[in-house]
């Protein structure tokens, strides 16, 4: 199984991960991986950073001659914002931030706990994000997203196909389908930033061509729709996940809640709808995956919310750093990436084996056993 873990702060020197679990013989594209990492860096309403760093990352290890090795991969970022020496000590704890809590917990400054608790960290998280992809690439599963609701603005559109959202979102400046809603969003930015507010939204991330059978309902944590929420959930400032038609489930009757099984002897079993979004029994359905998030607003307001200053005990404002008004787009593109990543776990799960040509093998040989 794949494994990896996080390390770095949003204005230290370098951040570093290590994944380990990936087979061998996978072809890496370190431009599709620096691309991935543009995207998370787009996005009207994002801050000065976004414009001050322009992410690329280094395979240090386990990389060889273009391919995977089957060992660990390291994974090196250098921060060109570093200044982590000289950045002020923090007093006054930022509500919904880790400030407060961090602070006293680790009975250290909010400076330290900011550092790590900053969304830079999804950095990392992308670049491994982008590896999976490249990854499930070779089974043909592929990963799109884009952003449904900001504001009062609510792009109210039905079973949008996956290319139809790859072609609409490819010029927009949110991750959106729709140019006139996202006219709409961006006024409401633009207020928001003249205002000292914030904005967060609601994005919906999906998965093409995921073999039926992935996860399982034998254990609570091998519920692959369990592994995804929990994902989802991790990523800074997302409060809310779903699948399918989601929140709607709990208002419609069953009839119209669950999805008709039909079978063909070119696709095998399939089913006539997709409003539970690819998962039964924690396990995918082969139909698409069709995650929906909610991001709350940016924690951080010009305007700052009130707080206590953690040495004197008066109360203060919040501080007050850069940063963004809004980063709902960016936030699908690292959902994207984090899903991408527990797909391409369970896949090896399922399929594991030391090489990709094992694995295809694997693969195929249950793509068969599920049609009869
Ligand atoms: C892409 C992205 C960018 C973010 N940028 C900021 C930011 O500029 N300022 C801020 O206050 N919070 C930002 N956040 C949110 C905070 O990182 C997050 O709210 C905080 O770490 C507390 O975690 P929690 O919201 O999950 O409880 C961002 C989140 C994401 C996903």
């Amino acid at each position: 199984m794949l494994n990896y873990i996080t390390s770095g702060e949003s204005h230290n020197k370098y951040m570093i991960s290590v994944l380990e679990g990936m087979p061998s013989g996978v072809p890496m594209d370190m431009d599709e991986i620096n691309h991935e990492l543009w995207r998370r860096q787009q996005g009207y309403g994002r801050g000065g950073r976004m414009k001050l760093e322009k992410d690329m990352v280094q395979l240090t290890s386990g990389y060889l001659k273009e391919h995977t090795t089957g060992t660990p991969i390291g994974i090196l970022l250098e921060n060109s914002d570093f200044k982590i020496h000289k950045m002020p000590e923090i007093e006054r704890p930022r509500p919904g931030h880790a400030d407060l809590m961090g602070a006293l917990k680790y009975q250290q400054g909010i400076r330290a706990v900011l550092e790590r608790a900053s969304a830079r960290e999804t950095t990392l998280r992308v670049a491994v994000g982008a590896i999976a992809k490249q990854l499930l690439q070779h089974f043909g599963i592929k990963i799109t997203s884009y952003v449904y609701e900001l504001g009062n603005v609510c792009v109210d559109e039905k079973n949008v196909s996956f290319e139809d959202i790859e072609k609409r979102t490819k010029d927009s400046q949110l991750n959106c389908i729709c140019p006139e809603s996202e006219k709409k969003m961006i006024a409401l930015i633009d207020q928001a930033q003249k205002d000292g507010d914030t904005y967060g939204g609601r994005f919906e991330v999906r998965v093409k061509g995921c073999p039926a059978g992935l996860g399982s309902f034998a254990t609570y944590h091998s519920k692959l729709d369990a592994r995804i929420a929990a994902a989802i959930i991790s990523v800074q400032a997302v409060k809310e996940v779903g699948f399918g038609l989601s929140e709607e489930l709990g208002r419609i009757p069953g009839s119209q809640s669950h999805d008709e099984i039909l079978f063909d002897e070119d696709r095998g079993y399939y089913r006539r709808t997709n409003n539970l979004g690819g998962f039964e029994g924690g396990m995918t359905t082969g139909e698409e995956i069709i995650v929906k998030a909610t991001k709350k607003p940016i924690s951080t307001l010009r305007k700052p919310l009130q707080s206590v200053n953690m040495t004197s005990k008066e109360v203060e404002k919040a501080a007050f750093e850069r940063s963004d008004t809004c980063a709902i787009a960016a936030c699908s593109v690292i959902c994207e990436a984090v899903v991408a990543y527990e797909i391409a776990n369970a896949l090896i799960e399922k399929f594991g084996g030391d090489s990709l040509d094992e694995m295809k093998r694997n693969h195929q040989s249950f793509l068969n056993q599920i049609k009869q």
